[in-house]
């Protein structure tokens, strides 16, 4: 087979039309032999708890071992930017780099990617271009989370007060679904002139990504969760998503819970972004919804994302760009990787630095207002690194003094 993860997805298809040909709201009921929610949670827990074991075995001699994938555009500048960031701060993070070569149709570096990660639990992503259009070729990027069972992608679109941008003081989780739906990337042509693409929703996925939202909700303090969707239209797919979530908000009577079309959640977001404050959604939506926020808050170059499974975890920019327009001019702006490499930190535990990084991103950016052109500023990515540098050698100086 020669697009990677295809197996995976076939699985999941099956299970899909198996459950469309249930039709209807039986699709929509727990069979007998399925999980329980119960026991789906119980589940999720004892997965998520193997997390603390796995993670220790990537530190050698004191040190941690990330993976590194660069990627395209300029995902290698990011990257060199960060390893200077951690090289002055002191960080113990040792690097294993694999470039993915994107014209290639074969799985060789893919693979060894994936070997990486699964070794050392955890990587910091660029972008990675997929130049085949051979519909058997799948994305590196979804075969990567799919592979990896990465189900979720969490987003924090939080405001900088410094930057210029058309809503101010937006603070809005977003939790997508990562690794189905819209991005299952099954198409074919049934007859001449007839393509058919299938959007998976499975009852498994969304309801751990479901539970995931209220916890992550309940842990954060915060009050509402949105179930974003389409169910008025694609009534079985997003029926079943929205359901679910529905079923799921019931076990947290102290979080509240609503949902809204994805039409009209763009113009409400466009409009009053404040009304949001954690967003549940499927992948396509969450894709779209957070190049909205970005565009409101200041673009592209700031947000990062965070992809979790109940084993490993990738860290990257939050809107998944590659910029080729912009590559190797040093204009590109590193915060949003710089942010990604803070999440990566804080999820190494290594809590100091990542926490002094933050307050260096927050100096750089909010006070001294070191902005490049995408930002409405005329600073080279270089001035944003030195100012990032200028940070946290003050800083590690008097701690560790
Ligand atoms: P792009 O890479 O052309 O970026 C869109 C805009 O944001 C460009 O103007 C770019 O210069 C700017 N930008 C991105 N990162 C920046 C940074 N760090 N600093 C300053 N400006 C920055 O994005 P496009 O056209 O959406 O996609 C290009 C490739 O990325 C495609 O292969 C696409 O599949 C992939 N991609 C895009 C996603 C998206 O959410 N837009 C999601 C996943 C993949």
């Amino acid at each position: 087979m020669a697009a990677f993860g295809r197996t995976q997805l076939l699985k999941l298809a099956q299970m899909s039309s198996m459950s469309l040909n249930g039709a209807g709201s039986a699709t929509r009921t727990m069979g007998a032999g399925q999980l329980g929610l119960g026991d789906s949670q119980k589940r999720f827990k004892s997965k998520t708890s193997r997390l603390a074991k796995i993670l220790p075995k990537a530190k050698y001699g004191g040190r941690h071992t990330v993976t590194m994938l660069p990627g395209g555009g300029i995902g290698p500048e990011l990257m060199g930017y960060v390893r200077e960031v951690f090289r002055y701060a002191g960080v113990p993070v040792d690097f294993e780099e694999v470039n993915i070569n994107p014209n290639t149709e074969g799985n060789e570096d893919l693979e060894y990617a994936i070997t990486s990660i699964r070794r050392n639990g955890v990587a910091l992503k660029g972008n990675i271009e997929t130049k085949s259009l051979s519909p058997n070729v799948m994305s590196r990027n979804v075969a990567l989370r799919n592979e990896l069972d990465l189900f979720v992608n969490v987003i924090h679109c939080l405001s900088y007060a410094g930057v210029p941008s058309r809503q101010k003081d937006i603070d809005v989780y977003l939790i997508r679904q990562n690794t189905e739906g819209e991005y299952a990337m099954l198409e074919h042509e049934s007859v001449y002139g007839v393509v058919e693409c299938l959007k998976i929703v499975t009852r498994e996925n969304s309801e751990r990504l479901a539970r995931y939202a209220f916890d992550f909700a309940k842990k954060h303090g915060r009050k509402k969760v949105t179930t974003i969707h389409k169910a008025n239209i694609m009534k079985t797919s997003d029926g079943l998503f929205l359901e679910i979530s529905r079923q799921i908000a019931k076990e947290y009577p102290d979080i509240q819970h609503n949902d809204m079309i994805i039409d009209n959640c763009c113009m409400q977001l466009v409009s009053n972004p404040h009304q949001f404050d954690v967003m549940l959604m499927t992948n396509l939506y969450g894709s779209i919804v957070s190049n909205v926020i970005c565009g409101l808050m200041g673009g592209a170059g700031l947000l990062s994302g965070r992809n979790y499974g109940t084993e490993y975890a990738i860290f990257e920019p939050g809107t998944r760009n590659t910029g080729t327009s912009i590559a190797g001019k040093n204009i590109a702006n590193p915060i949003s990787m710089m942010n990604a490499a803070a999440d990566l930190l804080h999820h190494l535990r290594l809590e100091n630095h990542s926490v002094w990084l933050r307050e260096a991103i927050d100096q750089t950016i909010n006070v001294d207002k070191i902005h490049t052109p995408d930002l409405g500023g005329q600073a080279t990515s270089m001035d944003v690194v030195k100012n990032i540098v200028n940070y946290l050698q003050a800083k590690t100086k008097v701690e560790n003094w």
